[in-house]
């Protein structure tokens, strides 16, 4: 069985062949380039004019013919309203066109999925930080629960506006890792964990304000907020009595966050896990392979039902599939 996998919740669209077996035959992605932070309108249309082409490279990288389809999966939420209607448009023209049936997919479960699929984890909290997203999630009484998560933007968004300000590129995640290596002092920034959720603007705020090198600065938004997730995971760890811990999300591509987790999850004789980064940052193998899993444990919508849900809370999915 051949499935199709569409994502765009929001910077990146992605076109995805996966097969039953768990093979992924092709990966495509395209990014829109933020320059002023993301508009959604101007995200949306580039989604628009790099799907289809995505759609043909997809097909054409995976060996399959588009007769050869049995299954369309699309990301369904939460992200920004007009890119989740552009590739469900998609979706659901592909779906009648190839009478083949549809799978709305949530984007955050899917970040699991494909870590339990490409990683030998089994049954992991996941620790997702991504530009819109920080949340820690685990699969306790038949659902997804989230255990903790960002009370105002994700931390790469939180990166990506600080960079903004001190003149670096987007994405400025990878910039600010490079900085923070010359950092020799720790600045007093906001530790903001509340409970078991954490903030990031004030932390922003605070370090944009601070008279002290770039480097410095990086280096301490950076052992800040780490600590901070790294504190939480630790506790989702210790609540849900699990043993694994599981990253995902394009801020975990960074080598100090992957050092503090290693370090906690080794005191704690726990495991950590880390996808191949094609399947850390957003993408639509993800999607494909929890189509499958779903579509297998008997969940398809019509297209009537096929709305998208910007704010789609990782709970309200009711697993089939495990
Ligand atoms: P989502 O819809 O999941 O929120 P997104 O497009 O915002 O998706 P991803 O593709 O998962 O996010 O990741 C992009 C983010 O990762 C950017 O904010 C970028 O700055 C950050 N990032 C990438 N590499 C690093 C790094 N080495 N260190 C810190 N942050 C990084
Ligand atoms: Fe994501």
């Amino acid at each position: 069985m051949f499935i199709i996998g569409l994502e765009g919740t929001a910077h990146t669209v992605g076109v995805s062949i996966v097969k039953n077996t768990g093979d992924v035959l092709s990966n495509i992605f395209e990014t829109y380039d933020e320059k002023e932070g993301i508009h959604p309108r101007e995200a949306a249309n580039h989604h628009a004019s790099h799907i289809l082409t995505s759609i043909k490279k997809a097909i054409e990288e995976a060996g399959i013919e588009k007769e050869d389809i049995d299954l369309v999966a699309f990301s369904q939420g939460p992200g920004l309203g007009p890119c989740l209607r552009t590739v469900a448009t998609a979706a659901r023209s592909l779906s009648l066109a190839l009478e083949v049936p549809l799978v709305g997919v949530n984007h955050c479960i899917a970040h699991l999925e494909i870590g339990r699929l490409r990683t030998e984890a089994e049954n992991p909290v996941l620790l997702y930080v991504s530009g819109g997203n920080t949340q820690i999630i685990a699969f306790t009484k038949s659902r997804y629960r989230i255990f903790g998560e960002t009370l105002d933007i994700g931390l790469g968004n939180m990166l990506d506006k600080f960079g903004r300000e001190v003149g670096m590129d987007f994405p400025a995640g990878p910039k600010i890792e490079e900085k923070a290596k010359g950092g020799v002092e720790l600045l007093e920034l906001p530790y903001s964990v509340k409970g078991m959720d954490v903030e990031f603007s004030g932390i922003m705020t605070a370090a944009l304000n601070q008279d002290a090198s770039i480097e410095d600065r990086c280096y301490s938004i950076q052992e800040t907020t780490f600590a901070m997730l790294t504190e939480v995971t630790e506790r989702a760890l210790a609540h849900t009595r699990k043993d694994e811990v599981l990253l995902g999300g394009g801020v975990v591509q960074n080598k100090r966050l992957q050092k503090m987790i290693e370090k906690m999850t080794e005191e704690r004789g726990a495991a950590y896990y880390v996808p191949e980064p094609e399947f850390c940052i957003d993408n639509a193998a993800m999607i494909a392979w929890t189509g499958y899993l779903m579509y297998d444990s008997g969940t398809s919508i019509s297209v009537e039902e096929s709305n998208i849900r910007q704010k789609f809370r990782t709970d309200e999915v009711e697993v089939t599939w495990r």
